[in-house]
């Protein structure tokens, strides 16, 4: 059952996984047209001109490098809880968005895809409520998807993939996409792309009539049209069948001069023509004008033909002229079929034989100093060769490849991490590795504010005496409340029992009421205390200065120190468990010198395991005790990592000790609840024995 559920999750995942990255990409390599789509759907809700355009370009490239984003993230599993979530939010708004549109009609294509794929409402809405399923299915069990890349290594993909996609995507902004999916794309004979095929399948319309006598208003068809004593009303024409569409279906050129269609004209040319493509002269980029004119004076010279095709009215076309000085010939299109045509307003096509042989956006338009000879000469005059698969491999290489590269050297790393560490934990290996020191182990009670006097001392005899009969194979602490550790010194055998404070003041001496020094804890015979335990430092506010006092005082008094450290379930949800500890650690324990640091032991004690009965698995405790043992090894060295004690704390007992034991990080356990009985105790500690 967890197979099929791990299966399904990874199963989803890569689903998610590969639609983000393509709907992403997609959108990424062509803001405009994520922009127009953008702003037919604010057309649809009525909130037109609600932003400017420009900001509408950031929506738009930052729609598309959020969604492919998520989908590399989902590949690599990276951030796994933050990355489901989000794509579960973003996939049940799109689920209702397009619930929207298949109720309501009001835009033809979702743009999901781009124009690289073009769905029906119904078909988006279907593909919708799978991938909304999907994303349900991870956002509940993100931890099952397994993991290329280890989290120490992951930003490096985070950092990647946004910039590589807000890169790409403004540097489609400025030249053209890098993949044209449109009609208009280089090697296209507009002609032919307008051409009905023969036999093509014919649009179908079915009309209704509507006639009346006798007061009496019917509706009939053809099959069952009455005689002529019905007078007739009206018709009503609905298509019954879409017939073939060509690819090019819109594309008619009216001249502004005479008003003539010359679109034949212009498609049938005999060599080269350029189009200049500007959608809305009143607001294309006029900066480069000087190119354009220059290029207008080459085609002139070369026997090429020049228009500027546009939607606009008169009144723009000589704001236009004024402006940029321009002679050549304007005629108009349709504002869509320009847009469509070529992503930069204005732009430049050029046409051979009526054939698109190469576009340009206004920001890189061909050069003076490349137009030396007549176009049959040069290389732009020459159909392109349309390298589609030469642009896939450049961004498998740039993209996927760096990946690639760094997944396989991150695994490597991991698996020879693994052979080290089964390496240490090999019997026999260790027989010859004499330098190795075993470090201390310890199961370490904490009674919090539990039992009174008489039941505190009585607990403490019954451990020892327990322990006295059965020698354990660690070392053993209870740490009591400040009243009992007089008494508890009095009966435990202190080459068998250790005895430490819960607490102990950030003050040495002095007028403050009700505290208790580190060196009172010293003198009733206690070796130990307790310092950061979370419930003081969530219920009682002690802060990493106040602990880093206790901390010197405790030292300076002889007491040794159990420094708790652990992050809330929040902080590791945000996987933020390793700075959070590592912050705990810096504030207070890691100004101390090598010498001092051999009386510190520290305890792991997530809070969201703390008496929750919930306890961390063996392997996320074994992965933050090494994860604190390197922080260790950074600040004082591998050696003293090596011989410093680490223990686990959190509903641990009995029955998990063995299996959290087990694990070559973990030196013991600081027990709460299942310390204050006798034998739940001593189970614990017997766990070292097996
Ligand atoms: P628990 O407490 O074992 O009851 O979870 C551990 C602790 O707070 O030290």
């Amino acid at each position: 059952m967890q197979k099929l559920r791990i299966t399904a999750v990874n199963v989803c995942r890569f689903v998610l996984a590969a639609t983000f990255i393509f709907s992403g990409y997609v959108k990424a390599i062509d803001p405009l047209g994520t922009l127009y789509k953008l702003k037919d759907y604010a057309a649809a809700m009525s909130l037109n001109g609600l932003l400017p355009d420009w900001m509408l370009v950031g929506v738009a490239i930052a729609l598309g490098a959020l969604e492919f984003a998520l989908g590399v993230f989902m590949l690599f599993a990276v951030r796994r809880h933050v990355v489901s979530r989000i794509t579960l939010a973003f996939m049940a708004a799109m689920t209702v968005l397009t619930l929207w549109i298949f109720v309501a009609d009001p835009v033809k294509d979702c743009g999901c895809f781009g124009d690289a794929l073009k769905l029906t409402n119904g078909e988006t809405l279907l593909k919708n409520i799978v991938l909304a399923a999907c994303a349900a299915l991870v956002a509940w069990r993100p931890v099952d998807m397994a993991r290329f890349i280890s989290r120490s290594n992951q930003w490096i993909v985070r950092y990647y993939t946004v910039a590589y996609i807000v890169i790409t995507s403004v540097y489609c902004l400025y030249t053209l996409p890098i993949f044209d999916f449109r009609p208009y794309h280089v090697g296209m004979n507009i002609k032919q792309g307008m051409e009905i095929p023969e036999g093509a399948e014919q649009p179908e319309f079915e009309s209704t009539f509507l006639l009346r006598k006798n007061g009496e208003t019917r509706e009939f068809t053809l099959d069952n049209y009455p005689d002529s004593t019905w007078e007739y009303v009206d018709t009503r024409t609905v298509q019954t069948k879409k017939g073939y569409e060509p690819p090019i279906h819109d594309f008619a050129l009216t001249s502004c001069d005479t008003g003539e269609d010359i679109t034949e004209q212009v498609l049938t040319k005999k060599g080269y023509t350029f189009l200049l493509v500007s959608p809305r002269l009143a607001v294309a980029d006029d900066s480069n004008f000087g190119d354009i004119d220059q290029i207008y004076e080459y085609a002139e010279e070369n026997g090429a033909d020049f228009y500027c095709v546009t939607a606009s009215a008169n009144d723009e076309i000589e704001r236009w002229r004024d402006l940029t000085g321009a002679e050549y010939q304007f005629c108009n299109a349709d504002e869509t079929t320009l847009k469509t045509m070529i992503r930069s307003n204005p732009g430049l096509m050029l046409l051979k034989d009526g054939t698109i042989i190469d576009k340009w956006s206004h920001n890189a338009l061909p050069q003076t100093d490349d137009l030396t000879a007549p176009l049959q000469q040069l290389t732009i005059g020459k159909a392109q060769n349309d390298s589609t698969t030469e642009r896939l491999l450049i961004v498998l290489l740039t993209f996927f490849l760096p990946l690639s590269a760094l997944t396989l050297a991150d695994r490597l790393w991991a698996w020879s991490k693994w052979i080290r560490n089964k390496q240490s934990n090999n019997r026999i290996f260790n027989l010859f590795k004499t330098e190795k020191k075993m470090r201390k182990k310890i199961v370490a009670g904490n009674w919090k504010m539990n039992m009174n006097l008489q039941d505190g001392v009585a607990l403490a005899k019954e451990i020892n005496e327990a322990l006295v009969a059965d020698k354990p194979n660690c070392e053993v602490i209870i740490c009591t409340p400040f009243i009992h550790l007089a008494s508890v010194a009095g009966v435990l055998d202190s080459t068998v029992v250790g005895l430490g404070a819960e607490n102990c003041a950030d003050k040495a001496k002095g007028a403050y009421t009700g505290e208790v020094s580190a060196e009172m804890v010293k003198s009733t015979g206690a070796q130990y205390v307790i310092l950061g335990h979370s419930e003081r430092r969530q219920y009682y506010g002690e802060t990493a200065e106040i602990l880093k006092e206790k901390v010197d005082l405790a030292l300076a008094n002889g007491l040794k120190i159990l420094f708790c450290c652990g992050e809330t379930l929040e902080e590791r949800e945000a996987e933020k468990q390793n700075e959070v500890v590592k912050a705990e650690l810096e504030g207070s324990v890691f100004h101390l010198d090598a010498e001092a640091w051999k009386n510190i032991v520290i305890a792991y004690e997530p809070i969201w395991a703390i008496g929750t009965g919930k306890t961390a698995t063996s392997d996320q405790a074994e992965e933050m005790l090494a994860y604190i043992r390197s922080t260790v090894a950074e600040k004082y060295g591998a050696e003293a990592a090596e011989e410093t004690s680490i223990l686990y704390g959190g509903s641990c007992k009995a029955s998990n000790a063995p299996e959290l034991f087990s694990k070559p990080n973990i030196d013991g356990g600081l027990i709460g609840g299942a310390s204050l009985k006798c034998a739940d105790f001593k189970g614990i500690i017997d766990a070292w024995k097996k």
